[in-house]
């Protein structure tokens, strides 16, 4: 445990199932999407929960909101979108808990040139066990994810689908990180320096 005990682990989960902004952190979440200029594009939210981010997206383009009771979980209606070969120009995954699960398959989902925002709980302030941990090691390769870590897992995993990564932002919420990325689609021959015979 690591600042956390059981009990206040329980307090979380329950005001988080109640919504509670303390958790959401809406108003930040939108001043730093400000920072941005989201207009007309094709926008997906992964757990769009209650709408908080989508009353403001709505406000700049057309958004596929996934809420389990229009979608059912995100973690299999990100495969349907694929399915159906959706692209989009900003992708927010908003998730409590990690976003592991939906990587690799954001990066076959964007179009030439998209935005990857998400939610990342920091590491340290929440409860860890030797499961989590060793998940950590497997998925982010280390036991306590940095913003370099993270980004350089993504690059990597981007790159697989000849997309650069950039990090255009981070800012601290709280216990949780929003990392905001370009992801440019580059050609394999450009990429590489060669030509196709
Ligand atoms: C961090 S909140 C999202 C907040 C949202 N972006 C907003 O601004 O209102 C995560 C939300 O995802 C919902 N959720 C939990 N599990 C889910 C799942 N498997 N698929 C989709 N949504 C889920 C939760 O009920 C919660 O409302």
């Amino acid at each position: 445990m690591l600042g956390h005990t059981k009990e206040s682990h329980h307090v979380t989960r329950r005001l988080q199932r109640a919504n509670d902004d303390a958790f959401h952190h809406p108003a930040e979440k939108i001043a730093q999407l400000k920072k941005f200029d989201f207009i007309n594009g094709e926008i997906l939210e992964v757990f769009a929960g209650q709408g908080n981010l989508t009353k403001y997206y709505n406000t700049k383009g057309r958004v596929t909101a996934m809420t389990p009771a229009k979608f059912g979980s995100s973690f299999d209606a990100i495969h349907r979108l694929r399915a159906d070969k959706r692209t989009f120009d900003v992708i927010d995954i908003d998730s409590y808990g990690y976003p592991d699960k939906f990587f690799p398959v954001v990066f076959e989902l964007m179009k030439r040139e998209a935005h990857l925002i998400f939610t990342f709980p920091i590491v340290g302030v929440n409860c860890l066990n030797g499961i989590v941990e060793q998940h950590f090691i497997n998925f982010w390769r280390s036991a306590r994810p940095t913003i370099g870590d993270i980004t350089g897992v993504l690059t990597d995993m981007a790159l697989r689908e000849w997309r650069v990564l950039s990090l255009v932002e981070a800012q601290k919420i709280k216990r949780i990180w929003r990392l905001v990325y370009r992801c440019t689609r580059t050609k394999a021959t450009d990429f590489t320096t060669t030509k196709n015979r």
